[in-house]
């Protein structure tokens, strides 16, 4: 059988305040994080280390490696070039000492540093087209430990790769049997997922509204 029994959608209704798991938005991971003790995490694709730095800010992570290739540009002249990018990154990071390591690499060679199981909390913001993405979900999804979190940016339909995200994560959950959470998507039924994905898509082409929200994270608590 290709897909095996998942436990990706809730089979009673749960109000989503009941959940422990439940977060609106990526600014609650740190409360996550520091609620189930986890301690090694990584972010893959940092750029000028904004989250980075929220993360080792906010929660008790004794480590965090902050991966990024800082080499192509991200293509909108609102962004830094990657090299500028990475020096934001380092003065950002610098004051959490031995917390923070950043790594220059690309996202797989990274990965081979590590043991499977190694992390606790894994979050995926690199390529957002569906090679990369689904080379990052197969890679880093054997990195994290049982109990651990694997999750990511954008389950959101974006103006260049689509709704990617949105599939691919949708159907990794589904093959390897793990409930798929949403920032933002209350009760995660595929139906208030995809609303999430589809309502933060309309805002993000409202020119100027980028700045306004937060774009909706997906995750995963793995439990096998
Ligand atoms: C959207 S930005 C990350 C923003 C950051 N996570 C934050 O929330 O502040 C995406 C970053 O991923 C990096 N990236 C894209 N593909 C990558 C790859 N294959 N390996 C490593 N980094 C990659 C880019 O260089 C870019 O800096």
């Amino acid at each position: 059988m290709l897909f095996q029994q998942s436990e990706a959608e809730p089979e009673e209704d749960i109000s989503y305040k009941d959940n422990p798991n439940y977060c609106e938005s990526r600014l609650d991971f740190p409360k996550l994080i520091d609620e189930y003790g986890w301690k090694i995490g990584i972010e893959v694709g940092t750029y000028s280390g904004e989250y980075s730095e929220y993360l080792l800010e906010s929660s008790k992570l004794e480590k965090l490696y902050s991966v990024d290739k800082w080499r192509d540009h991200m293509g909108d002249s609102q962004f830094y070039p990657p090299l500028e990018a990475k020096v934001e990154c380092r003065k950002r990071l610098r004051k959490f000492g031995k917390r923070s390591v950043m790594q220059q690499k690309e996202s797989l060679e990274a990965s081979w540093d590590f043991e499977n199981q190694h992390f606790d909390f894994i979050y995926l913001d690199a390529g957002h087209d569906s090679v990369n993405f689904m080379h990052d979900l197969g890679t880093w999804y054997k990195k994290t430990k049982i109990g651990g979190f694997f999750g990511g940016h954008d389950y959101m339909v974006m103006p260049y790769e689509g709704a990617t995200v949105v599939f691919l994560t949708d159907i990794f959950a589904g093959l390897v049997g793990q409930r798929l959470y949403v920032t933002g998507a209350r009760n995660h039924t595929p139906q208030e997922r995809h609303k999430v994905a589809c309502v933060t898509a309309s805002k993000f082409l409202e020119k100027g509204e980028e700045d306004k929200f937060d774009h909706p994270s997906w995750y995963i608590i793995r439990n096998g």
